[in-house]
């Protein structure tokens, strides 16, 4: 298993002992807030992801995906629970560790691939490699070990600007090739875009990822995007709880409640019409 949560909780604010008290008893994130001010972001969340595995969270805004998402490279710290990657327990990690793990193991992806308009194809892709103490040439073998394998390699003077969207995704997908990084954590990252590009992104990860096997945790609302990008996806509701994990058709044809039931009335309309699937057999 690559990654592993067990029982997680994440309150915001000054007193997080007294939520977790009202959590027990039964009250919700608003009544809490109402009482104490602190806000549940995740509560008793708990799942893995294996090697290799495209891993979607989806949920409304303000469920909790970004929050759960920085748990795992602790850009947030939990509150409680535990979050192992390859059994290496991430909440116990000091200073040190941290550094390296966000360094070697994990890597995490804006909105849009965010290259730096100022710098070049090449320098854009050495970014990540920069801050690793590496030699000279070394970075220069990666980086265009990195450009050959998304065929740019014929661009490394030009500036983003100078690329088509797609060229411009795939000088992001360099970057995290050139890295090794076996962990990626996405935060909507096609979020930004138009949906022609989106679609393009998407495509272009898919194919990249029959290459490269990277263990992939991607946040999203987008009903149609979990089901395109997932192997199995998990659904949040707006307490911060995951009320679902499983395959997209899993999730279609047995929600596993009414705020389930929701999203999927979207998508089955989507695997009716967009995917040309059949029909799932609750309609
Ligand atoms: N730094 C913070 N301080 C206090 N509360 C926060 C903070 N960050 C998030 N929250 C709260 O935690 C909850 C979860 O927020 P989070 O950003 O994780 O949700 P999300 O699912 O990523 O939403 P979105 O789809 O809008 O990005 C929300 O109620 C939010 O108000
Ligand atoms: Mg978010």
């Amino acid at each position: 298993m690559m990654i592993r949560i067990e029982n997680l909780y994440k309150i915001y604010g000054k007193h997080p002992e007294k939520a977790m008290e009202l959590l027990k008893k039964g009250l919700t994130k608003e009544q809490i807030k109402e009482k104490t001010g602190e806000v549940v972001a995740i509560q008793d969340v708990s799942f893995e992801v294996k090697r290799g595995e495209i891993f979607v969270l989806m949920g409304l805004s303000g469920s909790g995906k970004s929050t759960l998402l920085r748990c795992i490279n602790r850009l947030v710290e939990a509150t409680s629970g535990k979050v192992y990657i390859e059994d290496g327990d991430v909440v116990k990690m000091d200073k040190n560790d941290l550094m390296m793990l966000r360094r070697k193991k994990i890597g995490m992806v804006f909105q849009s691939f965010a290259l730096l308009p100022f710098r070049t194809v090449f320098d854009n892709v050495k970014l990540g490699l920069e801050i690793d103490g590496l030699g000279e040439n070394e970075i220069k073998n990666k980086v265009m070990e990195a450009l050959e394998i998304v065929g740019l390699e014929g661009w490394r003077d030009s500036y983003p600007d100078e690329l088509s969207g797609g060229m411009q995704q795939r000088v992001g997908t360099a970057r995290v090739i050139a890295t090794g990084q076996e962990i990626l954590l996405m935060d909507e990252p096609f979020g930004a875009l138009d949906p022609l590009i989106r679609r393009m992104n998407q495509d272009e990860l898919l194919e990249l990822e029959k290459r490269i096997h990277k263990t992939i945790i991607f946040v999203t609302h987008d009903l149609a995007e979990a089901v395109k990008m997932g192997d199995r996806i998990a659904i949040m509701n707006p307490e911060g709880k995951i009320v679902q994990i499983g395959t997209s058709s899993d999730i279609v044809n047995h929600p596993a409640d009414n705020y389930v039931r929701d999203f999927t009335r979207d998508m089955v309309r989507f695997f009716a019409v967009g995917r040309k699937k059949k029909a799932p057999d609750n309609l």
